[in-house]
């Protein structure tokens, strides 16, 4: 049997597993391996093995033999039942003290069973967010462990070692208990979801109002990227845009079919959202908007009936320029609103969060990397209590700054017939919150007439029912 030399394990040799394990070999890490099927271990090792120290196992026992104590053993394999199944394998074999981590894409709600479930056994379970794909695998993601503070002692020096770095910190933080990790990981995919429909309405307001071709609009998005709006999220959309189809020589965008899928962590946040009161419409028009992309036959059923579409309204000048500025005010309110959740989800679940140390993890290896990331973390620097971004004296000028131009886009967009339901519903919201008064006070009338619901009043303290029926 092997002796126990390795200070880590990975355990699933699939595309994230093999780079991950090559990023701690390549940081000086010696590194146990184990996949079910071992073909994937020896590829590993045919073709990476010189990146580094790596000890690799045919055997689950044998790959336990290997780790040193406290043992500490990443999973990087499909969620849900294939992360059940290699839990226990390595459970059954751990001590005491011993670590298994879960680097997959959980949810978090199971991360807290299964957290609950090796605690009571004595193990520690570390429910870890891995962000950036298998390029930031290899070469630095942006990390966000969940779990017991005992654990992040052992496993935080080593995730540190291998994290992308911004402004020379690692990205990686111990983000709080048990399933704290995979919430923020799932609150990071729903904000990407609204980025990434912001994006695009930018992109559809300028090609079908602007009258740009998409050569044009990369050089567009690559003129934001040198801005505020400067982000992994723009570079590439400049380069999808660039890009043309070879067969075809047409525009790439053109040739795709125009239906978004959605894997299910933008899903989870809005899910969890509602569940927490916390209106993330930002996030839910991205879910629903690819939703609708993907109903061909409801698309075809009404375009059958439209006779003729709205023509698209003059442009204004500084056309671009507006809708620069209605990106960068939705997405405000967008990423304000992902807070939100999280501050609720700390409340819920009695996690720690700090937003600010979240903020900062999230400016490199991570597909929402930004700019804009550093804006947020002066925010929370300079009040921790914010009770939203829109709050901060930087977003609220933002937001100041772009306001006439986010209305003459979400105005433009409606005459001329081009959907952008992530404008406008964030800016309904910025509205929403700034308006002295709200229907609601409406709508507590009427909850109180059908259902005796009662209302407060405005002008004294108590709970108040009219006797509708009694009024004259
Ligand atoms: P994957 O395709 O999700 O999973 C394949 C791996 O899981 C293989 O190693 C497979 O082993 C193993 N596996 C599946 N069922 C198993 C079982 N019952 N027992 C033991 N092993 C089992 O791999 P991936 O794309 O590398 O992703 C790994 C995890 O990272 C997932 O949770 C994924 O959601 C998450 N993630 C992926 C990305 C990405 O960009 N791909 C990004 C972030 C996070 P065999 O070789 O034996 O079949
Ligand atoms: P994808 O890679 O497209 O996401 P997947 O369903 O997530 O597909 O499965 C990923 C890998 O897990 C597959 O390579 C599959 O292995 P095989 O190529 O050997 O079929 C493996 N896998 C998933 N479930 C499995 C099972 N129940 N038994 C064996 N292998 C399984």
């Amino acid at each position: 049997a092997e002796q126990a030399r390795a200070d880590i394990g990975v355990v699933g040799m699939a595309v994230m597993g093999s780079n991950l394990a090559r990023n701690l070999a390549r940081n000086g890490h010696t590194v146990a391996i184990y996949n079910r099927t071992n073909a994937k271990t020896d590829d590993v090792m045919r073709d990476h093995g010189g990146d580094g120290d790596f000890v690799p196992s045919h055997e689950i026992d044998d790959f336990v033999a290997s780790l040193k104590k406290p043992r500490t053993a990443i999973i990087m394999v499909q969620a849900g039942r294939g992360t059940d199944a290699v839990i226990d394998e390595l459970a059954e074999r751990f001590e005491e003290g011993d670590i298994i981590v879960d680097g997959g894409n959980a949810n978090f709600h199971d991360t807290i069973r299964r957290e609950h479930d090796l605690r009571e056994r004595g193990l520690n379970f570390v429910g870890t967010g891995i962000s950036g794909g298998e390029e930031g695998a290899l070469n630095g993601p942006s990390i966000m462990p969940g779990g017991s503070a005992e654990a992040y002692e052992t496993l935080g020096p080593i995730l540190e070692s291998i994290a992308a770095e911004a402004e020379g910190e690692p990205c990686v933080t111990h983000i709080g208990t048990d399933g704290a990790g995979h919430f923020v990981k799932m609150v990071h995919n729903g904000i990407e979801y609204a980025d990434m429909q912001l994006i695009a309405e930018a992109y559809d307001l300028l090609r079908r109002v602007g009258g740009h071709d998409p050569a044009a609009l990369a050089k567009v998005f690559e003129e934001w990227n040198e801005g505020d709006l400067s982000s992994y999220l723009i570079e590439i959309t400049a380069e999808v845009l660039k890009q043309t189809d070879a067969e075809t020589g047409k525009p790439f965008v053109d040739v795709v079919v125009d239906q978004a899928g959605s894997k299910g962590t933008g899903v989870w946040t809005v899910q969890n959202a509602v569940g927490l009161g916390i209106p993330v419409s930002g996030i839910g028009e991205a879910v629903f908007a690819r939703a609708v992309s993907s109903k061909p036959e409801q698309r075809k059923a009404v375009q059958a009936l439209e006779k003729g579409r709205p023509t698209p309204v003059e442009t204004p000048d500084g056309f671009e320029d507006d809708v620069r500025a209605a990106l960068y005010a939705s997405k405000v309110v967008a990423y304000a609103q992902g807070f939100d959740i999280m501050i609720a989800g700390a409340k819920e679940y009695s996690w720690d969060l700090s937003l600010g140390d979240i903020a900062k993890i999230w400016r490199a290896g991570c597909i929402i990397r930004a700019k804009f990331l550093d804006r947020i973390v002066e925010a929370y620097d300079r009040d921790p209590e914010l009770p939203t971004l829109l709050a901060d004296e930087y977003f609220a000028k933002i937001v100041a700054d772009g306001e006439a131009a986010w209305r003459r886009v979400v105005s433009t967009a409606a005459l001329s017939g081009v959907p952008a339901p992530g404008f406008s519903s964030a800016l309904s919201y910025y509205d929403a919150l700034s308006s002295d008064r709200l229907p609601a006070a409406l709508i507590q009338g009427q909850r109180d007439f059908f259902g005796a619901h009662t209302y407060a009043r405005v002008d004294k303290e108590g709970t108040f029912h009219t006797m509708w029926g009694d009024a004259d």
